[in-house]
């Protein structure tokens, strides 16, 4: 790996998160204010070629993974045609793609020849009138189908082509901004691993601002994992691999799926850290939760050789903290916004 990926606690950025697009197909009220956003004009995006150049640029530096995500990148016309480009390269040893589901099944054969080998569906209820509340559009059947479809093709756990299921969890009576809970459902998100070979991932609700976060509607992952056995027994934890976002456990009673614990909140992971992010509009971050950037797009647009744009990597990995805000600043206060850190939709 090039030294220039490896930062000053020694995590070496083995994964690129490329976001496609800022725009989604739904409204989700956890990860979008209710007045949308002020969505970057189109040329300020990076174009087709401008994503391969910076996918090939980590990839050639040591990054081995890369995941396709957005807002939703399946909303992006060319997302396929990025797909393949990235497929082809020497040294991707995984491309992922994160999707809300709604426009999956279509591409899904597609995908497949492009060379995705995983596929994370982000999918909170079960329920038809919830999925309306919460995502502010339809859609529920299209997210389940596109999980059969997958599951189909070939995508499954067991298969070395992973699919996980991200259920972001938020609790009920006290889901705020607008939002509704999802916490009542866990147990029936979670059988979906009994039924099928899927990887159901209850995720911590996280503090970006224009959200209405409150600290009282995040669930710890303790407590999900808690109400996922009494109604299931007991989890077997599984060995995961050091810079594993999620805790995966297995049910002692058997079932082709497994169950995964994302706490970014309550048990952060950033010491095994090993992912980069740039954004739609080609800002590199290093860190989810911090407000640091630097334009690759306008470098790029500038003239910037290859070298220029190694050494601006180089710069933002060296400069990379600890640990992520949540940790050193209030969760009040970044929830209204004091790290200036886009909303999650925007990062990708
Ligand atoms: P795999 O490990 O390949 O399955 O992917 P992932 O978990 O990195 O990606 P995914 O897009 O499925 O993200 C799921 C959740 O993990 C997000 O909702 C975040 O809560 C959390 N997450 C993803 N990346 C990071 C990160 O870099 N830092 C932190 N703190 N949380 C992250
Ligand atoms: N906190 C945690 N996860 C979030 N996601 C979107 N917003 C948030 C948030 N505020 C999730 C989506 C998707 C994943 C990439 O991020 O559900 O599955
Ligand atoms: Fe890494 Fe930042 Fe996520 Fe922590 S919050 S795991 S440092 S990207």
């Amino acid at each position: 790996m090039n030294p220039a990926l490896i930062d000053p606690l020694g995590r070496r950025h083995t994964q690129l998160r490329l976001s496609l697009t800022e725009r989604c197909t739904l409204r989700c009220t956890y990860c979008m204010p209710a007045e949308g956003l002020d969505w970057t004009p189109n040329r300020l995006l990076l174009t087709t070629d401008e994503l391969e150049r910076v996918a090939a640029l980590f990839v050639g530096m040591g990054v081995n993974k890369v995941r396709l995500t957005g807002g939703e990148p399946l909303a992006r016309k060319d997302a396929v045609e990025v797909a393949r480009r990235i497929g082809a390269m020497g040294g991707v040893q995984g491309l992922a793609m994160t999707t809300n589901g709604l426009a999956l099944e279509k591409h899904l054969p597609a995908l497949d020849e492009a060379g995705v080998t995983q596929i994370t569906l982000s999918l909170d209820t079960l329920r038809d009138d919830r999925f309306r509340t919460l995502t502010r559009r339809d859609g529920l059947d299209r997210v389940l189908g596109a999980m059969e479809a997958a599951l189909a093709r070939g995508y499954g756990v067991g298969t070395g082509r992973p699919l996980k299921i991200n259920v972001v969890v938020l609790r009920n009576e006290e889901a705020s901004g607008g939002s509704v809970g999802n916490d009542d459902e866990v147990q029936d998100l979670a059988a979906l691993a009994l039924r099928y070979p899927v990887e159901v991932r209850f995720i911590e609700w996280m503090p970006f601002a224009g959200l209405g976060w409150e600290k009282s509607a995040l669930v710890p992952w303790t407590e999900t994992h808690a109400r996922i056995e009494d109604a299931h027994g007991p989890l077997a934890p599984r060995e995961d691999a050091p810079d594993s976002t999620s805790r995966t456990f297995t049910f002692a009673r058997g079932g082709p799926g497994r169950v995964g614990f994302i706490a970014s909140m309550s048990a952060p992971f950033c010491r095994g850290c090993t992912r980069l992010r740039v954004t739609a509009d080609g800002a590199l971050k290093v860190c989810l939760f911090g407000s640091a950037e630097v334009s690759l797009r306008d470098a790029m647009r500038e003239g910037a050789t290859d070298d220029d744009l190694r050494a601006l990597v180089a710069g933002a990995v060296a400069r990379k903290k600890p640990a992520h805000d949540g940790q050193t600043i209030s969760l009040d206060a970044l929830a209204s916004g004091a790290n200036a850190n886009r909303s999650m939709i925007a990062i990708g």
